[in-house]
């Protein structure tokens, strides 16, 4: 008997339990969600896929938040109250009869209101695509959730004059942050930083050196309206539009500003549960503003990402947040009795602030300029290819600092010279990058309203509770078998995704391309997917100018897909990317012009033309253009011809990889269907056992290929040998082309090791002799053996392109410090 009742009333709590959890996507007139674990306290979309409750943020702090919940943990969309948290107890939001939705913090002080009335009835409504709206009894909107976002747009959710949006203060606080996506006065839509002390802001994105037409944006249509379609689209009324990387392959989408200033767009991988980023704004994290805060430079290292330093004689103002900045550590006041010299810091700059600029100064000039005003901080000096001479500019802030290796200018700041000495004295200071982050928890200064509830009903939800447990453990681990045989049972291939923006380059046109390379004169190169030309487009800028042997078949636009991936990439060893033509059947791609042409010509040249340190200097430039490719790029792109014909140098001898990105455009025509990864490519020598053996092709097919240019570049010998490689059998092929130059560094290697003489004779025997007997012996061997790494057959054998860097890295004294 008394289990029958147990059972009934465990049948009845479980009804019960199901109706009110599992379906409830609406909430009616008068009845209110409040703060607590209890399943009727949530909003589910009737999909499953959204809800909305309240989230903790903190110690005894919640936000009411609409969730995306296939992802572990549950992604916050959308936060009512950011600034404001309510209490763990008695909170609640209410839908009043008059047709206002509030939250109420403890039952009592209004925090957050939707301001709305209604004279007939209303109810709150979570739709599939986590819209949350009001709808009066006319099926009316009143208010949507979608048009106050706060950093995160989904799908169909329009950013507006009125609904921009604002990051987070960090990953784990949802607070109103520092990065603003917003439409300007002038109708273009921008990235601003905006200090804590408000008295900063500055934009950043699109470049703000540039006028808006020259980022491809129109000022034009005010009507001032941007978002995507589910298909990962976007497209804005200034005409700035980008596609995700993974255009319709996925069904769910955000686009969030976050924390760091970048903004993104993710796509949602089922499989894994996560969020994956297909494209990106900014693709130089320290091009974004305020992150350093004020007297500090950005410096982005590939290893260990972004990171801020003070400037010399200042120390950090409040230490887990650096976008408060620096300040000095010395007498601010400048007196007139000080002496004040300079610091210099190269391949720096300062953006923005500037009080005064001359063109063409000495550096004595430009210091004396800074020095005649009390208010200069420092300077920038930088080269102009415009004057072909130096420019001053005199700041009087020094904000958005960066130092990266490949800028053009440098920045001298104004010290006393008591300082400068005594920092002379100090030995190099160690970046001061590890602050310890301490999360302070929110503690609300509020009284409680202590919710009073009978014993009785207290049993009952235990029992609810303790039943739901059950299922929800059965439930889950069915759940998580299915997902595990799923998963086991899916094919681990290698994804490749490219990042578009449609704005970021130049597009010319056909007769402009003609005049630059006056009717296509002067080649200087040629490969397999057409022929460069050198060229002087209209701005003086010496190009190359490459002409594809591609069938227009797709027409521009997915031309533009595929080439405007190579324009994201940004990396001092990777070739610039300026623009490209494509009209009628002509298409073509315009590059920065490489003085010293390629590693390829000159790998030949005598009198030691390539020393040592060059080769060296090759070597890891190369390996980091290539590091970059495969893993800071938001999805990896494969080179698949890397060979030395492929790594232009410039008037200093640096590396930069060119004909990136091309495969699938190169192929295209060869390929009958969307195989894109089908066939065999490469070149003779270079090309990696996977391609013969039809193995899988991941970025280790480039590691192979970068051993053997590894080992060309010290031996000076061609990886030569005879291939027949055909599509259907490759086995015999192989053995020959995993060939000549690999054995003959083997055997040198081991017959002295073996028999007779040091380590150092076979290094003696590999150098290329026309480097004439001038190497770093001990440098020469690690590249050696890293090559070889490089050219394992098996390919789990060989390193990442990264692993290579740091092997080659910890033996280059020159690393670069800030001085
Ligand atoms: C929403 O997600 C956050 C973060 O994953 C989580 O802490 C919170 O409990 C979730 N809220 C709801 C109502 O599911
Ligand atoms: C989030 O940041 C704000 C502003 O700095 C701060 O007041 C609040 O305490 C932080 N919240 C948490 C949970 O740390
Ligand atoms: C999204 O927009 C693109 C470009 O306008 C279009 O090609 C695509 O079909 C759209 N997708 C959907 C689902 O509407
Ligand atoms: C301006 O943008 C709106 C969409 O917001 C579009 O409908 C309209 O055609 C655009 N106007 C012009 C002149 O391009
Ligand atoms: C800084 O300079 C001001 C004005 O010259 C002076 O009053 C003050 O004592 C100085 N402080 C220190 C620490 O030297
Ligand atoms: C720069 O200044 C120097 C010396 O004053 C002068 O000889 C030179 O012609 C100037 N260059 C330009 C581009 O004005
Ligand atoms: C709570 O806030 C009141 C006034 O805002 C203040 O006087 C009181 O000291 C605070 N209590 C605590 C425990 O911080």
């Amino acid at each position: 008997m008394d289990i029958y009742i147990i059972f009934l009333v465990l049948l009845f709590i479980r009804r019960a339990d199901y109706s009110s959890s599992s379906t409830i996507d609406t909430l009616s007139q008068g009845s209110s969600i409040s703060v607590s674990q209890k399943p009727e306290d949530v909003l589910v979309s009737s999909n499953g896929v959204f809800t909305a409750g309240f989230s903790s943020v903190g110690d005894n702090a919640f936000c009411f938040t609409i969730n995306f919940t296939k992802s572990f943990p549950p992604t916050i969309v959308w936060v009512a109250n950011r600034d404001q948290p309510v209490n763990g107890i008695g909170s609640k939001l209410t839908l009043l009869t008059s047709g206002n939705l509030i939250l109420l913090d403890a039952g009592k002080i209004t925090l957050w209101s939707t301001e709305t009335t209604s004279t007939s009835s209303v109810h709150l409504r979570l739709h599939d695509n986590g819209n949350l709206v009001l709808y009066n009894t006319r099926s009316q909107s009143l208010w949507e959730s979608f048009n106050s976002p706060t950093d995160t747009l989904l799908a169909e959710q329009k950013v507006t004059k009125d609904a921009s949006l604002l990051s987070s203060k960090s990953r784990t606080n949802y607070s109103s942050g520092y990065y603003k996506l917003f439409y300007d006065n002038d109708n273009v839509l921008r990235l601003l930083f905006q200090g804590s002390d408000s008295q900063i802001s500055s934009l950043y994105w699109p470049d703000p050196w540039k006028r808006p037409f020259e980022t491809g944006r129109s000022t034009y249509n005010n009507s001032k309206l941007g978002m995507f379609n589910s298909t990962g689209h976007f497209w804005s009324s200034d005409d700035m539009v980008f596609s995700a990387s993974d255009c319709d392959a996925v069904l769910y989408r955000r686009l969030t500003i976050e924390p760091d200033g970048n903004l993104r767009m993710y796509s949602f991988d089922e499989k894994n549960r996560m969020w994956v980023v297909s494209w990106q704004a900014v693709s130089e994290p320290c091009k974004i503003h305020g992150i350093c805060g004020a007297n500090s430079l950005c410096i982005y290292d590939h290893a260990l990402g972004r990171k801020c330093s003070c400037l010399k004689g200042f120390k950090m103002k409040s230490c887990p947040d650096w976008s408060y900045g620096c300040e000095p550590e010395f007498n601010n006041s400048f007196s007139n009795t000080q002496e004040l010299g300079f610091i210099h810091i190269a391949s720096a700059e300062f953006y923005g602030y500037d009080f005064d600029y001359y063109e063409n100064l000495t550096l004595q000039r430009c210091k004396e300029e800074c020095l005649k005003f009390y208010k200069c901080k420092a300077f920038q000096y930088k080269f102009s290819d415009d004057c072909q001479c130096y420019n001053c500019y005199l700041k009087s802030i020094l904000l958005n600092g960066r130092q990266t290796p490949n800028f053009d200018g440098d920045v001298y700041v104004k010290l006393p010279k008591a300082i400068i000495s005594s920092l002379e004295i100090k030995p190099i200071e160690q970046l001061r990058l590890d602050c310890p982050h301490h999360l302070e928890p929110v503690m609300l200064n509020r009284t409680y309203e202590r919710a009073r509830e009978s014993g009785s009903i207290k049993f009952l939800l235990w029992l609810a509770v303790s039943v739901a447990g059950v299922e929800i453990a059965c439930i889950s681990s069915v759940l998580f078998f299915l997902y595990w045989k799923n998963r086991s049972e899916g094919t681990d291939k290698a994804t490749q995704g490219y990042m578009l923006a449609a704005t970021r380059f130049q597009k010319f046109s056909y007769s402009e391309m003609k005049r630059a390379t006056r009717g296509f004169r002067e080649e200087i190169g040629r490969g397999a997917g057409g022929v460069v030309y050198k060229g002087v487009l209209a701005d003086h800028r010496v190009a190359a100018i490459k002409r594809l042997n591609y069938e227009a078949d797709g027409g521009e636009g997915e031309f533009l897909k595929e080439v405007s991936t190579i324009g994201r990439l940004n990396h001092m060893n990777l070739i610039e990317i300026w623009g490209y033509c494509a009209e009628g059947k002509h298409r073509l791609l315009v590059y920065e012009y490489m003085v010293n042409g390629s590693l390829a010509s000159k790998m030949v040249s005598p009198n030691n033309e390539l020393d040592w340190e060059k080769r060296f200097g090759i070597a890891l430039g190369t390996a980091k253009g290539l590091s970059y490719l495969h893993e800071e790029c938001l999805e990896w792109v494969l080179h698949c011809d890397v060979k030395p014909q492929n790594i232009l140098l410039d008037s200093s001898y640096h590396p930069k990889v060119a004909d990136f990105g091309l495969s699938k455009l190169q192929y295209r025509s060869a390929v009958p269907q969307n195989s894109s990864f089908s066939r065999i490519r490469g070149t003779r020598g270079y090309m990696a056992p996977e391609w013969v053996y039809n193995l899988p092709i991941t970025s280790k097919v480039d590691v192979y290929s970068y051993g053997i240019v590894a080992l060309e570049l010290v031996t000076g010998r061609k990886p030569t040998g005879i291939q027949i490689i055909s599509e259907s059998t490759g086995g015999m092929a192989l053995s020959e082309q995993h060939g000549r130059l690999v054995t003959w560094v083997k055997e040198k290697m081991k017959m002295v090791n073996g028999v007779r003489g040091t380590d150092e004779s076979w290094i003696q025997q590999v150098a290329d002799p026309l480097m004439g007997g001038k190497f770093d012996k001990q440098k020469l061997e690690v590249v050696v053996k890293v090559a070889l790494q490089c050219v394992e057959e098996n390919k789990e054998a060989r390193p990442s392109m990264s692993q290579v860097v740091e092997m080659l890295q910890c033996h280059d004294d020159e690393q670069s410090v800030i001085h």
